[in-house]
């Protein structure tokens, strides 16, 4: 079953300049479970595509659903990690995190909160810092306090742009794997704080925005190209290999180099074309 679905998305930016068609067209689906990558150059509208998802922005034209209801604004069952971090700057990173949870989690007390947000930010590498201020906080840092108050609502839904892009080579690695274990359901007392278990859980639908090809192939199971001037889907890949992915195997892959070599070619191609 598709959790989400858009048709026929149109989104048109208006300024001083005149009309600018940042997304025409653009039709696709997520089903439910699914760990989608969309792969496209700088400025293609991956982006506002993101915006529409998490109902931040109106499509001019098409219309988006989840679960066959239409988009009309953000709602509990979407987290979104925005490409550049969204924190409050008068709130503790801890702060931070629980402000999140308690969007969606009415049910919890500011203490269990509170205890969440401080397991989530010790999964992300963070603990020590989690009395800090954004603003004390480097770039890398704070879009880390963005992934753990995403990952701590668990929501059926992670809407997430580039959100590894700031984070350094080796916390990405460890975030990668951290969102693949959440999103897989192993080992819980890795992923979820204590008492909580992810058996009973639903996969989490997770639209994923990034430039590199190679976190695409090892995260997603579909990769969703896009072109540019207006940002239109070019191409939807499979990514056929099994789960759960071990990084160090899946690069001896034969199948994984083909892949690799098809999806750089895809993407060079179209770049090379919009110069
Ligand atoms: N508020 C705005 N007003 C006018 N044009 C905009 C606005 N926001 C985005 N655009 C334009 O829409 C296009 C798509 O922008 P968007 O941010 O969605 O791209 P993107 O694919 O996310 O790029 P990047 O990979 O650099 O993050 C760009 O050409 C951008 O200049
Ligand atoms: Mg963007």
């Amino acid at each position: 079953m598709n959790k989400i679905e858009a048709s026929g998305l149109t989104v048109r930016y208006r300024d001083g300049n005149g009309v600018f068609t940042a997304l025409e067209d653009v039709s696709f689906v997520v089903g439910n479970g699914e760990f989608v990558c969309i792969i496209g150059s700088s400025g293609c509208g991956k982006s506002t595509l993101l915006g529409v998802l998490g109902g931040l922005r109106r499509p001019d034209a098409g219309k988006a659903s989840i679960d066959g209801k239409k988009i009309t604004g953000p709602g509990p069952d979407r987290s979104m990690v925005f490409q550049h971090y969204s924190l409050f700057p008068w709130m503790t990173a801890r702060n931070n995190v629980a402000f999140g949870i308690k969007q969606v989690r009415k049910n919890l007390s500011r203490g269990e909160r509170l205890d969440r947000a401080g397991i989530f930010l010790d999964r992300v590498g963070l603990l020590n810092f989690q009395n800090k201020y954004p603003g004390q906080l480097s770039g890398g840092m704070r879009q880390r306090v963005a992934i753990a108050r995403s990952l701590a609502m668990d929501t059926e839904i992670l809407l997430m742009d580039e959100p590894f892009g700031a984070v350094d080579a080796k916390n990405r690695t460890i975030l990668q794997e951290l969102l693949l274990k959440l999103w897989e359901g192993g080992e819980d007392d890795v992923v979820y704080p204590p008492g909580e278990s992810s058996r009973s859980r639903e996969r989490k639908t997770v639209v994923f925005v990034t430039h590199d090809i190679d976190e695409a192939v090892l995260m997603a199971d579909r990769i969703i190209m896009m072109s540019d001037s207006p940002g239109k889907i070019c191409r939807e890949i499979s990514v056929p290999f099994e789960r759960p992915r071990n990084r160090a195997a899946l690069i001896q892959a034969p199948e994984y180099t083909r892949l690799r070599s098809e999806l750089l070619a895809l993407f060079f191609n179209d770049f090379g074309s919009a110069i």
